[in-house]
């Protein structure tokens, strides 16, 4: 990691690399611990990725990797890796896998994202398996009688839930790219559902911050509390036997069990018992979009990520454009002068957000423009170097929701070089904490991701635009990101994260302080995050930032607040055959497992 430094301080960039003495030893390391490495002509010619002198040090494989937010499940993926199986066998058994052991937010009962690069043919597909609002959803269905926005029913109720698509998006990986079958990639989590999983102290800490909520649903109470409603203490196992029906008809009957078959059966029921509206011929007509991902390009290395119903790939793009015309590296690490640069970049692909993004099927959304060079040169030229621009002057859109922070992120790498990048979400923590009953699938809440009333904030200070009002077959406006990065034609990072609003700054940082930072993985995983997104109009930083950075920046305009920890990363770096991984520390519990 590179030491901080004002800007007037700063060296010339070939006077801001470590000592020769320095990068003796650190090259005579790298040369004893990675000989694959040491053997790569100009393998350093680019930003280190490990350093003796590094405070944080990640992961390191030669052949697979796997980084997910809980470690039974990273161990799965590692296990279907060492069998033989691919990065999306891996993939999709991990998403099975944090169904069970990770109920906030792995899940059968959402949606997400994922983007597949396949190495031989040098190739990225970008599979959309986002929640569908049900036949029967109308623009004004979570208003009151005197036009408000009702306060619960978007959130905590069956008609919460938008169609799931994550045994659909799953299973079409899996066909489409896997080498095992459907069963195989089951069979762990069959296990960890039947035989039950170890109880963290965070896992036990959550659920009892959840039990108010929870007790409003006995179906959800029943699984995530003993049936004399004590807690799971550290330690004990969590059995989860009806998941284990639901994943074992998936393994006999396939997707068909979610969406025709028994499982599906279940879930209408429960719907039709609680006044929900997702009917058999909403589950049937499910339908997974391979997408076209959005693509661009920074500082020589090539970025793909996911095209709408989400914003993530779309304003990571736009925001890398406006930032590379400005010498980050040369201004440091969190310095005041790249914060304010971030800051105003971020608020102006924030406003955008608002306005023009919502599901492409049903809104011209202006992909082309937003992720253009050109834009981003014309958007560059309204950066004020001294002043931050505040939020009520830029354009009319509306404000960007506060999205839940509950979403989960897991990266895959195989030893061909395949690469899966995979965000899903059931939207707030346990999404709308009802499981159907007999099944032990939480439903989604997904349905609050729309804009209940263009315009006007519900009662979590959620706001949206046009462009994401709810109409039937649609998808909600998403923030996740799950992103690649190739160099050279290979993949170099995968990385993607967790954190609502917060997930496309996240991912952004993780690409900024890999690429002008030179951090390795786990440095520019740990370092301290800011976020801004437009309104708000505040400055959000984690813990951990310089005072005189903050000081700096309030002397420029900045309203600076310092709140708690934002996102989630799961990173996977290559370089030159090597696997370089880290977990966040944010969240408990994650793994990076490889070998
Ligand atoms: N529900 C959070 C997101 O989709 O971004």
């Amino acid at each position: 990691m590179r030491i901080l430094r004002h800007p007037a301080q700063a060296p010339p960039a070939d006077r801001r690399r470590p000592g020769r003495a320095a990068w003796g030893l650190a090259l005579l390391l790298v040369w004893l611990a990675l000989p694959t490495l040491a053997q790569q002509p100009g393998a350093v010619d680019i930003p280190p990725i490990l350093s003796p002198d590094d405070i944080h040090h990640p992961v390191v494989a030669h052949r697979g990797m796997v980084a997910t937010q809980k470690s039974e499940a990273s161990e799965v993926g590692l296990e279907i890796l060492q069998r033989g199986g691919n990065a999306v066998d891996a993939a999709v058994a991990v998403g099975f896998a944090l169904a069970v052991v990770l109920p906030r937010a792995g899940n059968l009962g959402g949606g997400g994202f994922l983007l597949f690069h396949h190495a031989a043919d040098n190739e990225t597909f970008a599979v959309d398996y986002r929640e569908m609002a049900p036949a029967a959803a109308d623009r004004d269905m979570f208003l009151t009688a005197d036009g408000g926005v009702h306060p619960e029913r978007s959130s905590f109720t069956h008609q919460a839930s938008g169609v799931p698509g994550t045994v659909a998006g799953l299973t079409y990986a899996l066909e489409r790219w896997g080498t095992l079958s459907l069963a195989d990639v089951l069979a762990p989590s069959i296990r960890l559902a039947e035989e039950g999983f170890v109880v963290t102290q965070d896992l036990a800490a959550n659920l009892e911050v959840k039990r108010p909520l929870f007790s409003r649903f006995p179906s959800t109470m029943a699984i995530f509390f003993k049936a004399d409603g004590s807690p799971y203490r550290v330690g004990e196992r969590l059995v989860q036997k009806d998941l284990a029906w639901s994943l074992r008809q998936l393994a006999e009957h396939g997707a068909d069990a979610f969406y025709r078959g028994a499982i599906a059966q279940r879930l209408v029921d429960d719907m039709a018992r609680h006044d929900g509206l997702i009917t058999m011929q909403d589950l049937a007509s499910y339908e997974v979009k391979l997408r076209n991902p959005v693509r661009g390009s920074y500082r020589g290395y090539k970025v793909v990520s996911m095209p709408p119903p989400s914003s993530g790939g779309v304003h990571l793009i736009q925001m890398l454009n406006i930032l590379e015309g400005f010498p980050l590296d040369v201004w440091g690490h969190n310095s005041a002068d790249t914060m304010h640069h971030m800051a105003e970049t971020m608020k102006m692909a924030y406003a955008d957000r608002s306005q023009h993004l919502g599901d492409a099927d049903f809104w011209p959304v202006p992909v082309g423009g937003l992720t253009s060079k050109a834009y981003a040169a014309q958007q560059r030229r309204q950066i004020d170097p001294f002043r931050s621009r505040p939020s009520s002057s830029l354009s009319a859109g509306q404000p960007a929701p506060f999205e839940s922070s509950e979403t989960t992120h897991f990266s895959v790498i195989d030893g061909s070089g395949n690469a899966v990048s995979n965000t899903y979400t059931l939207n707030l923590s346990y999404g709308s904490r009802i499981v159907a009953a007999g099944t032990g699938i939480l439903l989604n809440n997904e349905m609050d991701d729309f804009s209940s009333k263009p315009g006007v904030p519900n009662a979590y200070g959620l706001v949206g635009g046009e462009a994401n009002a709810i109409s039937a077959g649609k998808r909600p406006l998403s923030s996740m990101t799950p992103t690649i990065v190739l160099r050279g034609g290979e993949v170099f990072l995968v990385t993607g994260s967790p954190g609502g609003s917060r997930i496309i700054t996240t991912v952004l940082q993780i690409l900024l302080n890999v690429i002008d930072h030179e951090m390795n993985i786990a440095s520019a995983t740990h370092a301290p995050r800011m976020h801004h997104q437009w309104l708000p109009d505040e400055l959000r930083v984690e813990q951990g930032m310089s005072p005189d950075s903050l000081r700096l920046l309030a002397a420029k305009g900045h309203r600076v607040v310092i709140r708690s920890a934002m996102g989630g990363t799961q990173s996977i770096l290559r370089r030159d055959g090597v696997l370089f991984a880290a977990t966040d520390p944010r969240r408990p519990d994650g793994q990076a497992a490889g070998y």
